[in-house]
């Protein structure tokens, strides 16, 4: 485990230029779909965070080589030598390690998984996968925490969703690409990353309609007709989230190059209401922020909603907003742990069950606070922008799971941030 902290001290607006690397969420399904083909497949955009690592060694223990080149470049070789296994210490660490299931079930009819972990909030159950892998031929029985699914060859279904599941919709679709016949999958989540495998699989000669639609067509093909494919992951709407609200509790005015507006529309509506000014430059989109932010309601759900992962920027730039603004979850109930640390630092909200009362306070005062996650160890680093003196965060290996330089990028801007080791 990683023990250093972030230290953070305000410093006022924040100018100038920032990248936006690839996205966790969608390169990690990337990987996993290297599992349909042999051969060498060549990934860009590749944001360097520690689950993409973790996903290399996973693969690495089933047959897929991944090797990192200069650039953000990702090379993966699959050379047909493959053991549908997944071992429990790989599994455990990352939830995305559940998408080799539809990839190896329906490439080389069994696999054997452990539960996957990843982030430690509520409970995330995987009926839905299997529901949809079932009504495709599959059979599956779970013991002592391990998943054991077999099929002789999957078959096309009609599938509908009980609920628009992310990693459901992609081991159903990333099954469907090797079945006997055509699936097709009611409703289908239809986040960016979703839509940036449906890409990456027909570049790999799958045959999909319907790709950023809550209906999916999936005419399967033979076993052994997909090849190697180059792709470039889509940019991080998450991350771009986390500077746009580094902008606001800060002030000034950035460049985020790559950001793409049309994957987060209903963010960008919703911070406008909040007084950030966002434009759409063509290659990115410029976000400035002036005086104090105004309070919104806001509940998160499946995209085009507001993604869950933004919610804890969001109650933190509630937390300074001038006014009150409640906020909903309607995804995860076990997401508003990180509401604690933000009170630590002087925040008033009160979290109930589903919902958060966030009362904008004029500043927030600097403390040391730990990151319960990924996305709130972002969100409390962007609090430690907002705050009078010093905030120390600890727990920074979470923010390193999704994070490429998070406090370089960060410092590059202008801001008063610096990783020191734990002490
Ligand atoms: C993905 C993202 C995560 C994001 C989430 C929702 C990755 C690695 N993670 O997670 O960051 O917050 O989408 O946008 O991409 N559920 C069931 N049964 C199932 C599947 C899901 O009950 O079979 C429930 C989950 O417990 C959760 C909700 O449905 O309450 C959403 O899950 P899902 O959309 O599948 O999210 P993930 O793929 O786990």
């Amino acid at each position: 485990m990683n023990d250093e902290r972030i230290l953070i001290r305000r410093a006022g607006a924040l100018h100038g230029e920032v990248s936006i690397p690839g996205a966790k969420n969608s390169v990690l399904k990337l990987m996993a779909a290297t599992l349909l083909a042999e051969g060498t497949f060549t990934l860009g955009n590749v944001p360097d965070i520690v689950d993409v690592g973790i996903m290399a060694e996973l693969l690495a223990a089933i047959g897929v080589r991944s090797e990192r080149l200069p650039g953000g470049v990702l090379r993966m070789v699959n050379s047909g030598e493959i053991s549908p296994v997944a071992p429990y210490e790989l599994v455990e660490r990352i939830r995305a390690s559940i998408n080799v299931l539809g990839p190896l079930l329906g490439r080389f009819g069994r696999v054997s998984l452990s539960m996957p972990g990843g982030d430690d909030f509520g409970s995330r159950p995987i009926d839905m996968h299997v529901k949809g892998l079932e009504a495709m031929g599959a059979t599956f029985e779970m013991r002592h925490g391990v998943v054991e699914a077999r099929a002789d060859r999957l078959h096309g279904a009609d599938i509908t969703l009980e609920f628009p599941s992310v990693g459901a919709t992609e081991n159903i679709v990333t099954a469907a690409v090797h079945a006997k016949g055509t699936t097709v999958l009611d409703n289908a989540a239809r986040e960016p990353e979703i839509s940036d495998l449906c890409n990456f699989l027909v570049g790999m000669g799958a045959q999909i309609e319907g790709i950023g639609s809550s209906t999916l067509v999936v005419h399967g093909v033979e076993p052994g007709e997909l090849r190697a494919t180059q792709h470039q992951v889509v940019p991080d709407r998450i991350q771009a989230a986390t500077y746009m609200a580094a902008v606001a509790v800060s002030g000034g005015e950035v460049v985020l190059r790559g950001a793409r507006a049309d994957h987060m529309e209903m963010l960008l509506r919703r911070f406008r209401d909040m007084g950030l000014a966002v434009t759409d430059i063509g290659t990115g989109l410029a976000v400035w922020a002036e005086g104090r932010l105004r309070s919104i309601d806001m509940a998160t759900l499946p995209y085009p909603g507001i993604a869950t992962d933004y919610k804890p920027l969001v109650v933190t730039m509630l937390a300074v907003a001038d006014g009150v603004g409640i906020v909903t979850e309607n995804l995860y109930p076990g997401r508003f742990r990180y509401v604690e640390e933000l009170q630590r630092l002087g925040a008033d909200i009160r979290a109930d069950g589903h919902h958060a009362v966030v009362r904008g306070v004029p500043a927030l005062s600097g403390a040391p606070v730990r990151a319960p996650d990924i996305r709130a160890g972002a969100a409390l680093v962007v609090a430690g922008l907002a705050a009078d003196g010093e905030t120390s965060v600890a727990g920074v290996h979470h923010v390193d799971r999704g994070y490429d330089d998070l406090v370089g990028r960060l410092a590059a801007l202008g801001a008063d941030i610096r990783r020191v080791p734990a002490g």
